[in-house]
């Protein structure tokens, strides 16, 4: 697929089928992830694979109960509070895959290096024909003890970006740009 074509088609996709993404096309969106640039090429990643629909769907229940508990005052998560109290709002969108990727190292760049990482996997998601979608919802579970015992995290590994991919199940709307400040200086 054409770049252009995938950085303007790419899109949160929210809807899948739920038919399973076999382990070689996992392992080249990785792959891909792992093209990203990274801050004196320390490349400090790893990913955490879930495929398990039992966990995907505990992880969405507790990670809905902990946000409505203890709302973080920095995320608005207000708006979000009937969605997350609906039993049948599922965070994951019942996608067959949840990525986890974690920061490895204690470096000052690893989470923008995940990040960098994250969007590389996103787009080479898109240019295989799946969806994908950053789920930040998961982000203050999967950070807790219980969390981390649940994924088997190693004691280094800080989750960054859990990203859900699957076969996608619909059209998802194009949420326009707002045009960006863009400041020319001579
Ligand atoms: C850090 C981050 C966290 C996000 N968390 C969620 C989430 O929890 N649930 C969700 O449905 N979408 C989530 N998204 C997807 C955004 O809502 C989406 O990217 C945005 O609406 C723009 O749509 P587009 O990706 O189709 O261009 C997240 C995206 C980012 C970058």
């Amino acid at each position: 697929m054409d770049l252009e074509q995938a950085i303007y088609g790419r899109r949160a996709t929210r809807a899948y089928t739920h038919e399973a993404i076999d382990p070689p096309l996992l392992e080249a969106v990785i792959d891909a992830a792992i093209q990203a640039p990274s801050a004196m090429d320390g490349q400090p990643w790893g990913f955490c694979i879930l495929r398990n629909p039992a966990l995907l769907d505990r992880i969405s229940d507790e990670a809905k109960a902990l946000m409505l508990r203890s709302p973080s005052p920095d995320l608005a998560l207000h708006r979000f509070e009937e969605m997350l109290g609906n039993p049948d709002f599922h965070i994951f969108y019942h996608a067959p895959v949840l990525i986890l990727i974690c920061a490895t190292k204690d470096s000052p760049w690893s989470q923008i290096d995940c990040t960098l990482a994250a969007q590389n996997l996103m787009l080479s998601a898109y240019g295989k024909g799946l969806g994908s979608c950053w789920i930040g919802f998961a982000q203050s579970w999967l950070e807790t003890d219980e969390g981390r015992a649940a994924l088997g995290l190693p004691s280094g590994w800080r989750p960054v970006a859990p990203i859900i991919v699957g076969h996608p199940g619909g059209v998802e709307p194009v949420p326009l740009r707002e045009k960006p400040e863009v400041l020319w200086r001579e």
